[in-house]
Parts: structure tokens; sequence; C-alpha cells
């Protein structure tokens, strides 16, 4: 499939948007600032699958949050912005993920993943 492209610029802060890329479901998170810091400060001892939120982000975009919406248990989507991290929630098994869409309970053993995709401008993102 062709790579699409995303304007960010009606995606208001601390909004989630949901995209169809390669007939995956994408979501793309507007962080706010405090939950950017948040998300930072999180201790890998805490984290089943150990990744920073810099690893997941791009540097000087860290407010957006940019995963595939596939739950890493067995492939249900999870709903946005739900969840005691209030980042993802899957409703099949009860596996939530933060607002850096790390796993922190449930049975999923991994983090929802990110797809590629990259900067075109400050408001536009390329993904594929
Ligand atoms: Fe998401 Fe099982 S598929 S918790």
């Amino acid at each position: 499939g062709a790579p699409i492209e995303v304007d960010l610029a009606p995606i208001t802060e601390g909004q989630v948007i949901k995209v169809t890329w390669r007939g995956k479901p994408i979501f793309i998170s507007h962080r706010t600032a405090e939950e950017v810091k948040q998300a930072q400060s999180v201790p890998m001892s805490q984290l089943k699958d150990p990744q920073t939120d810099q690893d997941r982000t791009k540097t000087g975009h860290e407010q957006w949050l940019v995963v595939i919406g596939i739950c890493t248990h067995l492939g249900c989507i999870p709903i946005a912005k739900s969840g005691e991290y209030n980042g993802w929630f899957c409703p099949c098994h009860g596996s939530v993920y933060d607002d850096s869409g790390r796993i922190r309970q449930g049975p999923a053993p991994l983090n929802l993943a990110i797809p590629p995709y990259r900067f075109v401008s400050d408001s536009k993102i390329e993904i594929g």
C-alpha cells in the first residue's frame, strides 16, 4: 500500500483521532505538555515492555504519539482515552495501555506498535 499523509492541524490538544493505513487502525494522539511530562517520567521498572516515551516519539514532536491500534494480546482494537492511565483500554480481555501506548496491565505482552512515519512539516506526517 501507498503511504498516507495526515494533516495534524485539526487535531486539538488532548484529542485522539483514528486513521486507516494498510487496513490497520492508526491512532494519532495530540498529548498535552502535562501528559508528555508524565509519560517521560515513568520509571522503566514499572513497564512490562520497557521503552522510554522518547523511544516512541520523534524528537521535537514529542506531543504527538502515533501507534498501531491493534492490541498486542489477540488483536482487538483498544479504546482511546480510556483506562487507568488515560491511554487505551482493550475491552476484549482488559489490557490497559498508558498514554504512550505502553502496556501497563492485563494479558497483552507488548506495547502498541509504532508504524513507520515521518514529519513532512510541523503539522503533517506521512505514514508508511
Ligand atoms: Fe486486547 Fe485480549 S485482545 S486484551
